[in-house]
């Protein structure tokens, strides 16, 4: 992907005609790839931009999104996705509207990559509206879900520069960006890696989002007084300080100009699909997480499933995480999306955990899988995998307080439309593209 530079505004708060900007690379010479699938722009609508919305997590929450009714426009440049899934996810909005009274709502999809400025600003100036009078311009864009990033830990020790720039310059530009366009209404894709070693270090079953703190903070946890200090510690990995560190950014950026709203939700470790079997986890390489390689493992791509590390202090000395279904999540975006939009939040930067506040093992979660497949899963001990914790579970009682938002499915909902979609996929969504079907 070639970049092109950025794009510079004659004035960065004054929008009352296109004419007024002044481009560095003329607009006419760019040209991005567009797959509309519903209307085109429609000015007496609003709509949500989803970055990386044809991914793992952002194809669900964009079905979710959509099914709520709202608008979405995807940006996303297949880095680590399908195009096809978009062909998915305009199947299922049109399923659910088959008995549901409402106009259905478009979802469109411009292929570029989110730190190009000037393909985003051609988007943005599309989605935006020409002043009243001696107003403004007026963004349609009410509201942004940011999932575009890289996200393999191995890959961002090997490739740390890679990662930063995708994960971290790319943010700083694209809220400079979103800020000329007076768009400050964010959703960030955080993680639980940003506890690094916290847990263990403070003997912590589940941990609160106080743990991991971008300003001084104290709270009773135990009935015990606590004090958090910003910081980025036992962090493992360049991936997990890339999130540590837009996170900083963000609670920075809402510092100095409160009229920003930004939740950055911490993800714990996402699995499932949805029921359909339509959408689903496809990474492109060779899987890192669990439950892909879980996946692998039963579809016969790979040989044996390798289990890291059985002398953790869990309940069967492998780890324990909390395994959270990708629907919980996704409505866990649109849930934050909303009270974002209406500002009912009690700071201007917010973090949420986004998980089930239940722990289960490496193995319970192999067990389950083999009892809703009925098939054998080939496994073996091997050495625990560096930089990995024993126990990483939520406290998810911020988010059900504030967001008024919980977790629906079991670990068994998850392993058995995972299950589901790789029946109805077994080579992923490669099958299609390679036209092999
Ligand atoms: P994913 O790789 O499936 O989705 C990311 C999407 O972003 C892909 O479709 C990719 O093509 C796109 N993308 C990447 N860089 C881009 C760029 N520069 N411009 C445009 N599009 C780009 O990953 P996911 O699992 O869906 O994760 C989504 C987000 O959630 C990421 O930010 C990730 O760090 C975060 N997260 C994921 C997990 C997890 O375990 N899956 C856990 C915590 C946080
Ligand atoms: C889970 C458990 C492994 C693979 C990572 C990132 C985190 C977040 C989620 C993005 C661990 C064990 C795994 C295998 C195994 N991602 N395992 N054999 O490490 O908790 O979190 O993904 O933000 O940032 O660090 O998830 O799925 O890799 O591992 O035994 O082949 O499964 O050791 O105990 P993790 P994971």
């Amino acid at each position: 992907m070639a970049y092109h530079s950025s794009p510079t505004l004659s004035s960065s708060s004054d929008f009352s005609s296109k004419d007024e900007y002044t481009w560095d690379t003329p607009l006419t010479e760019y040209a991005y790839n567009e797959d509309y699938l519903g209307d085109a722009f429609d000015p007496t609508q609003s709509y949500t931009l989803v970055t990386g919305g044809l991914g793992y997590i952002g194809s669900h929450t964009v079905l979710e999104l959509a099914k709520a009714g709202k608008n979405v426009v995807i940006v996303d440049n297949s880095s680590n996705s399908h195009p096809i899934v978009l062909e998915r996810i305009k199947q299922l909005v049109n399923q659910h509207f088959v008995d549901v009274p409402h106009k259905i709502p478009s979802v469109t999809l411009h292929q570029f990559d989110y730190r190009d400025t000037t393909a985003l600003c051609t988007l943005l100036n599309r989605y935006s509206l020409p002043p009243h009078g001696s107003g403004v311009r007026r963004s349609m864009i009410t509201g942004v879900i940011h999932f575009a990033a890289y996200k393999a830990v191995s890959e961002s020790i090997r490739l740390p520069l890679s990662y930063y720039s995708n994960n971290v310059a790319g943010l700083v530009s694209f809220l400079e960006t979103l800020n000329n366009y007076g768009i400050k209404t964010f959703v960030f894709s955080s993680s639980a890696t940003v506890y690094g070693t916290i847990v263990q270090r403070e003997s912590l079953d589940t941990i609160s989002e106080q743990y991991c703190v971008h300003q001084d903070e104290s709270f009773i946890d135990n009935n015990e007084r606590k004090f958090s200090e910003p910081g980025c510690k036992g962090i493992t990995n360049p991936y997990g300080r890339t999130k540590w560190m837009c996170e900083a950014i963000l609670s920075d950026l809402c510092i100095s100009d409160p009229t920003w709203t930004v939740i950055a939700l911490r993800y714990f470790n996402p699995v499932g699909a949805d029921p359909s079997g339509l959408l689903g986890e496809d990474p492109l390489g060779l899987p890192n997480n669990l439950m892909p390689v879980v996946g692998r493992v039963l579809t016969g791509q790979l040989p044996i499933l390798q289990v890291f590390g059985n002398d953790f202090e869990t309940k069967d000395g492998t780890g324990v995480r909390d395994f959270i279904h990708v629907s919980d999540l996704a409505s866990g975006h649109l849930s934050a999306l909303e009270k974002a939009v209406k500002g009912e939040l009690k700071t201007s930067f917010r973090t949420f955990n986004l998980g089930s506040g239940m722990g289960h093992s490496v193995l319970e979660l192999v067990n389950t899988m083999k009892s809703v497949s009925g098939r054998e899963i080939p496994w073996k001990y091997a050495e625990r995998r560096e930089g990995d914790v024993a126990v990483s579970v939520a406290r998810p009682t911020r988010a059900e307080r504030e967001l008024h938002w919980k977790t629906k499915r079991t670990l068994t909902d998850s392993c058995r439309d995972t299950y589901n979609f790789l029946v109805n996929n077994p080579l992923g969504y490669r099958v299609e593209i390679d036209g092999s079907t």
